[in-house]
Parts: structure tokens; sequence; C-alpha cells
């Protein structure tokens, strides 16, 4: 009986252990990261001014609520294998950091990787996953994203499953954002290891251009957009594919930055800033603080967008969002302006994922313009000049 009872204490212990935490990406998480414009260059000052200017310029009242530290805030580990951040670069160490950012009401975010070095060339969590999950849950941390550098021969399932378990016996809820390029298929076997998995290399701020050409090539806005293919079936609240973070405010056009954001809206993507927000012109702030972009992002049915019409000059994607309402964004992705005079009716609109359609021969929807303001409905035919590397995103409701 004693034996039993003792068998069945460990199956449930087991079985607790192995699931992540719930209920911490219901929608897309939000927040910043320091790697796009500060790489290793960072310390705790910088963390906490980006913290203030969060709640400065209304950021946080838009839904960014992380603030994520990534590679290189290291220090080393101790003669006990605990590691400890750079004392020259967070002196006050991260529990104090934990503090005052949750002081301000935001999430702290850090960073490790699976292998035994970072990307970066730091201590990785190979080996010290409990470890190192246990003192991030002391430290006060929220968010851990899990790179993939230095991990030849390991499996991705293994090494995640791995930081996902340790994470839960640590008992923090911490939100488990993987970051394996989409090297293992994550999509395919992650929806109850992480809250998002990344689907491709990294980005880089450019319209079309690919960096390198080799196996750490870097990748622009539509290139990401096209890695997707086929992967919004996986995709939905809790399991989010991750299409890297934002390069709006990064160099490109003010025409790309409101594309790239849009484009991240509607596949359901993680928000996470990349640009230096301290020093921000109030343009980007704009795009980056647009709520009715962000709801698109946020919308609780959880549906990741697919491309419904292509017409040779412009496509045409759709996000069906609760309560019967659609998200539609053309995207114009040459160099000339191109004008739609699309025909609502001339589609049936049916997603084989989300079991959602609409034929608005038999209803009229609404729809606003998002970024140019104007509105209008689908009884006329859409007439609108889409600039080159832009897109006009409409939001569209029933007129009864
Ligand atoms: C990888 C990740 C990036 C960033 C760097 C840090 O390239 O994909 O997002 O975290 O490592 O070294």
């Amino acid at each position: 009986m004693k034996r039993l009872f003792l068998l069945l204490a460990l199956l449930v212990s087991v079985n607790l252990h192995a699931q992540k935490f719930d209920g911490l990406a219901d929608a897309p998480q939000m927040g910043w990261n320091s790697w796009n414009s500060f790489a290793c260059d960072i310390n705790e000052k910088l963390i906490r001014d980006t913290a203030d200017t969060i709640v400065r310029l209304g950021l946080k009242d838009a839904g960014y609520q992380y603030v994520n530290i990534d590679d290189c805030w290291h220090g080393k580990r101790d003669k006990d294998g605990f590691i400890h951040p750079d004392p020259e670069r967070f002196p006050s160490g991260m529990k104090a950091l934990a503090d005052y950012v949750h002081g301000k009401g935001l999430k702290l975010g850090i960073y490790s990787d699976a292998g035994a070095t970072t990307c970066g060339g730091k201590p990785g969590s190979r080996g010290h996953e409990y470890q190192d999950a246990k003192t991030y849950a002391e430290w006060g941390i929220d968010y851990v994203k899990y790179d993939w550098c230095d991990t030849k021969g390991l499996s991705a399932q293994g090494a995640y499953t791995t930081m996902r378990d340790a994470i839960r016996a640590a008992g923090r809820p911490m939100l488990f954002s993987m970051c394996e390029w989409g090297e293992n298929k994550p999509w395919e076997w992650a929806k109850d290891v992480g809250h998002s998995w990344r689907t491709s290399a990294d980005i880089y701020p450019c319209w079309n251009c690919e960096l390198n050409h080799d196996a750490f090539s870097r990748l622009g806005v539509l290139r990401i957009l096209d890695r997707q293919a086929g992967l919004r079936k996986y995709a939905g609240p809790g399991h989010w594919n991750d299409m890297d973070m934002l390069e709006v405010g990064m160099g490109m056009t003010a025409d790309e930055d409101r594309a790239h954001f849009s484009i991240w809206a509607m596949m359901a993507s993680p928000l996470i800033l990349g640009n230096d927000l301290r020093k921000m012109p109030e343009s980007t702030l704009r795009i980056l603080s647009n709520k009715d972009v962000i709801a698109i992002n946020q919308d609780k049915a959880g549906i990741q967008a697919w491309k419904f019409f292509d017409d040779g000059r412009l496509e045409y994607w759709a996000k069906p969002l609760a309560n019967n309402e659609w998200a539609v964004m053309v995207l114009n992705r040459g160099e000339q302006v191109v004008s739609t005079n699309y025909d609502w009716k001339a589609h049936f609109v049916s997603d084989e994922v989300s079991k959602r359609e609409v034929d608005f021969k038999k209803a009229t929807y609404a729809w606003h313009d998002i970024w140019g303001g104007k509105s209008g409905d689908t009884s006329a035919k859409l007439d609108a000049k889409v600039a080159p590397h832009s897109v006009l995103l409409l939001r569209l409701k029933t007129k009864g």
C-alpha cells in the first residue's frame, strides 16, 4: 500500500514537472529585447532606462510588458556551478534589477543557450539546466529565451524539454521562448514545450535582402514571411510561431516599418521591440503603439493569417478575429505603386485551419483602413493605391 502510494506520488510529481506553465502566452508575448540594437554592449542602466522609457512613452499601456536581456549578461559560474551576472555590467545583481523592473509593473526576461556556450561565447546551460532555472526563479525572472548555439550532437527536442522541465521544477512561471531557428521543426513537437519558437534565422532590417548567404545568413522582412509557409496550423494561444524580434525604427523606410509591424501582427508573431527606445523618433513610437494593429496581433481567437489571394502584383492576407471580425492585409512587395480594384464579392474566403469563412455576396462588412484612416464597406470594390514596400491593413466588421 505504502509502495503504491509512493509510486502514485512519484507519477504525479513527474507529470507536474512535465508541463510548461499555462496562461503565460494566451496572446503572443509583447516586450523589448536588447539584442538587435545593443548586441553584447549591455548593462543594468540600459535595462533600467529602457523599463522607465516603456512606461513613460505609454508602451506599457499599449501592451509591451517584458524587458528582455539577451546574450552577454553573464559573468562566471562559481565553484558550485551557479551562474552570476557580469559584475561590471550588472553590479547590483539580477535580483535587484528584477525588483526594479517589477516596480514599474513590467517583467524581466533573460537569455541562455542549450549548449555549453551561448552564441556570444558566454556560459550556456548545458548540464546546468536545473541549477540555472532555479537561479533565474530566485532572481525573479519572468521569461527565458533559450538559444541553440554550440549544440552539435544534441537533440533539440530533448534539450528544450529538459529546460522546460527545469523551469517547471523551479516553480516560478517563466515564459519559455525557444530560439533554435526552426532547424528541427519545433512546430511539430514543441506545442507543450515552449510558448513560442523561432521559425527562421535572425532578422535583418531590410525589406527583402539576405545577408551573407551562409548558414547564419540574416533575413529581411519578406524572407522571414516566406519562411512561414505551412506553419500557421501549428500556432495558437500559448504556442506561437516567432518570426524574430522587430526591426521597426532600425533604418527601413516608414512604409517598410509599417508593413513589417503589420505582417508580424497578422502572423500572430510575438511583438518584441528591438530598437533603442530611449532615442526613438515620435514617428516610430506612433507605429509601435498603434492600438488597432496591436489588437489584431493580440486577438483572442489567436489565428495566424494566411494568403488567400495573389493577383501577381498584390497579395491578400486574411486573419479571422474573434466576434466574427476579420483583418485583411493587402501587401505590395514590389517597386511600383499598385492600384487595387479588388472585388470582395468575387472571392469566397474560406480557412481550412480555423474553419472560418466569409462570403461577401451574402454579408456586407464595414472596413476601416488602420494606417490610412479611411472607411468603406464590402458592397463596393476596394479602390485604393498601395505604395511600394507597403501594406493596406483593414479591419472588417459585419454591418448586420
Ligand atoms: C542568436 C539568436 C539571436 C541572439 C543572438 C545572441 O543569433 O538567434 O536572437 O539571441 O544569438 O548571441
